[in-house]
């Protein structure tokens, strides 16, 4: 709400703004979906999937989930509208609520607001640069400072195997050192191995394999061109050889924009404690957080039951911990006018015909604030000299029954009698 609310429209618009240029078109998915969608989609063993994910059973049986993620539903879309017969590729953006059942925290919330990038039907490499250089595009727009892409590829159905054995059998020399969640993790879904944040699993990570020493030709040539695009381009990015990403559609390039999160670690009664102590307030401590991730899925069409490959590439962007990083500043949203007039009534006729002038004003689109509700020509002036307005309009009694209004100019206090049909015109010349 508040002022929350209009950043978060005007990060939106942006975000628009640039996917439109950019050629992508608009779609929205449900917030349920079949269950099955994320279980075969994303992975039953993934963390998103087997823990996060909020499962509804309906009286009638149907086994549904509210939606964690935004890819997998937009690949059924894909399918299920028959877009290849589209000119390919299809490129989406998408905005709005996903759910997962977290531990809340700063940055990290059961309901957050998502707005994601889709280039579906293209396995090219440009098309994976395409999507980076769009995020780029919008946070460089909204001036976040000190963002940093990470990129890695992990291979495909192909070479990933050799990978996974690797990794395996490292981990397997490590096993009594892992903490239990990576002991799980080393049976089920070794890739997570080096999502992990316990000290001693982040030791044995660092001298963990690589994926990009076990690409396969093709994925190899692959990275090899997207690096190429991002260097023409001029994006700076770090190759971060242990991102693997936590869904299981990924294949090739995966990538993560960190930047720093504004932490709310500690309470008021400490900041304004910390604050007096000091002279100068102190900046608010931060964590490193993605702010964006994404990557490409080639294999998830034919996860999600589709006979023909449908390569993609894609990301999203968190509203809520951009919103988090501080001094980030939003565009003003296009519904947000700043009143050029502040609208005062007085009197029983006055307020009876207000909302007719009013409606005049907003059909001449000369934006204005107002309170109806109030009487008495001192509390309304209060307002309008607090909001910083330029202009009053004062109409009472006298000018209700005259058909007239008074424009009042709040710096020099000059007043002038305006008739009501030339009103909408003359607040138009007014500086
Ligand atoms: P993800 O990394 O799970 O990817 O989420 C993308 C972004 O959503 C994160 O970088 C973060 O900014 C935000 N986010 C995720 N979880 C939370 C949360 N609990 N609270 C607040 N913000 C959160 C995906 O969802 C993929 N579908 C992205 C993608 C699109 N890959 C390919 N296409």
């Amino acid at each position: 709400m508040g002022e929350e609310y209009y950043r978060m429209q005007g990060l939106f618009e942006k975000a628009q703004e640039v996917a439109m240029y950019y050629g992508y078109s608009p779609i929205e998915t449900p917030s349920f979906e079949f269950e099955e969608l994320f279980t075969r989609g994303v992975g039953e063993e993934t963390d998103l999937v087997e823990k996060e994910m909020y499962r509804i059973k309906t009286k009638g049986g149907d086994k549904l989930a509210l939606r964690p993620e935004g890819t997998a539903p937009l690949m059924r879309a894909y399918v299920e509208h028959g877009m290849h017969t589209k000119p390919q590729p299809v490129m989406w953006y998408y905005s709005g609520p996903f759910f997962r059942h977290e531990r809340p925290q700063k940055g990290r919330l059961r309901q957050f607001q998502q707005f994601g990038l889709e280039v579906m039907g293209s396995s090219k490499a440009i098309a994976d640069a395409l999507i980076i250089r769009t995020f780029f595009d919008i946070l460089e727009d909204i001036g976040i400072p000190e963002c940093v892409i990470e990129i890695n590829s992990i291979g495909d159905s192909q070479c990933r195997p050799a990978y996974i054995r690797a990794l395996t059998s490292y981990y397997k020399k490590h096993a009594a050192a892992l903490c239990k969640t990576c002991q799980q993790r080393l049976k089920k879904n070794p890739l997570r191995l080096l999502d992990c944040k316990d000290p001693d699993c982040e030791q044995l990570k660092a001298q963990a394999p690589d994926s990009v020493g076990y690409l396969c030709a093709e994925c190899k040539q692959h990275f090899k061109e997207v690096l190429e695009c991002l260097d023409r381009m001029e994006i700076p990015y770090q190759l971060n050889p242990l991102l693997v990403r936590g869904l299981d559609y990924y294949t090739r390039t995966v990538f993560e924009i960190m930047a720093p999160i504004a932490e709310d670690g500690l309470e008021k009664d400490d900041k304004e404690k910390e604050a007096k102590d000091s002279e100068e307030e102190p900046p608010p401590p931060t964590k490193q957080l993605a702010i964006c991730a994404g990557g490409r899925y080639d294999g998830l069409a034919k996860a999600l039951g589709s006979r023909k490959p449908i390569p993609g590439i894609g990301g999203a962007f968190g509203y809520e911990r951009i919103l988090a990083i501080p001094d980030v500043t939003t565009p003003v949203p296009r519904i947000r006018k700043k009143p050029k007039v502040y609208f005062i009534q007085l009197g029983f006729e006055a307020r009876l015909k207000s909302l007719t002038v009013i409606e005049m004003l907003r059909k001449a689109r000369i934006p204005i604030q107002q309170a109806l509700t109030k009487d008495g020509l001192s509390s309304q002036l209060a307002i309008a000299e607090k909001s910083g307005i330029p202009y009053v309009i004062i109409y009472g009694q006298k000018e209700a029954l005259e058909e007239t209004v008074i424009v009042r100019n709040m710096k020099n206090r000059s007043q002038e009698t305006v008739p009501l049909e030339k009103l909408p015109a003359h607040l138009k010349r007014l500086k």
